[in-house]
């Protein structure tokens, strides 16, 4: 019997995937993937003879029927989620069923769809004097949210804020963020980021609900709302000339 890998696909493009992941697909003899979110390109590294199986009409009951019935007949099985797996991948539930079976996984990450974006926007996330802490989270929609984490706890430390899943809520997530965030501050509205039909910009607080609309952005949809994206210039002490450390002592 042999493990079950759990393979983050990326947010979409086939050259973020990792060269593990690429390994990992090209050797599935079962893939079993979240076709609504990752891309045919991707799925054709797998062998022609693999077995393909898309997810998106199972339930978690099925799912697991099939990871533990193909596990068990000796064959290599691939779960591809999209981004990183550790992130909104409904994993864990995975990985304690395949255990109640008897069956261990390897996980293999993949690019989360907020490093994409920022690389794609050519931008820091981390800028310092200015904000040094990185939320992810996402609006309350029919999962909900513990209370503690909810929109207005943690829009209060006005860091940057990435919001996944939160496309249908977006109204509300703007009215939270405007009672602590600036009007002006940036928001990068991210579509289908690093597909071919890629749609990014950097607006305004204030203007996020009435673009994301207008452009009718339900799905695959990433917020990213950070002081540190407007222009301001600012430096790091780890390359400043006054700063020494155990590399560069004078
Ligand atoms: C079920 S969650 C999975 C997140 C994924 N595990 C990750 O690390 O990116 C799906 C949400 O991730 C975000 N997302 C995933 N891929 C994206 C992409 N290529 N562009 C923009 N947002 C994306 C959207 O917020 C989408 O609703």
């Amino acid at each position: 019997m042999n493990k079950v890998s759990i393979v983050g696909a990326g947010p979409g493009a086939i050259d973020l995937l990792t060269l593990r992941a690429v390994e990992r697909i090209k050797s599935a003899e079962v893939l079993i993937w979240t076709d609504s979110l990752i891309s045919p390109e991707i799925i054709n590294l797998a062998p022609k003879n693999c077995l393909r199986i898309k997810t998106s009409s199972l339930t978690l009951e099925k799912i697991l029927e099939i990871l533990v019935t193909e596990s068990k007949k000796g064959n290599q099985v691939v779960r591809l989620h999209d981004g990183d797996p550790c992130l909104y991948g409904a994993i864990s539930e995975q990985i304690c069923g395949l255990a109640e079976a008897g069956i261990d996984v390897d996980v293999v990450p993949g690019i989360s769809a907020y490093q994409a974006t920022a690389s794609s926007l050519k931008k820091e996330l981390t800028i310092p004097g200015l904000v040094q802490t990185i939320v992810l989270t996402r609006t309350s929609g029919r999962t909900g949210m513990p209370e503690k984490e909810n929109l207005e706890n943690l829009a209060s430390l006005q860091a940057t804020l990435c919001l996944y899943l939160s496309a249908r809520h977006v109204e509300e997530a703007q009215e939270i963020l405007l009672r602590h965030y600036l009007p002006e501050t940036p928001v990068a509205i991210g579509h289908r980021v690093s597909w071919k039909d890629e749609w990014l910009q950097v607006i305004e607080l204030k203007d996020m609900s009435r673009i994301s609309r207008n452009k009718e952005f339900i799905r695959t949809t990433l917020y990213i709302i950070s002081p540190a994206l407007s222009k301001t210039k600012q430096r790091s002490k780890l390359y400043s000339p006054t700063h020494q450390h155990l590399f560069r002592p004078h």
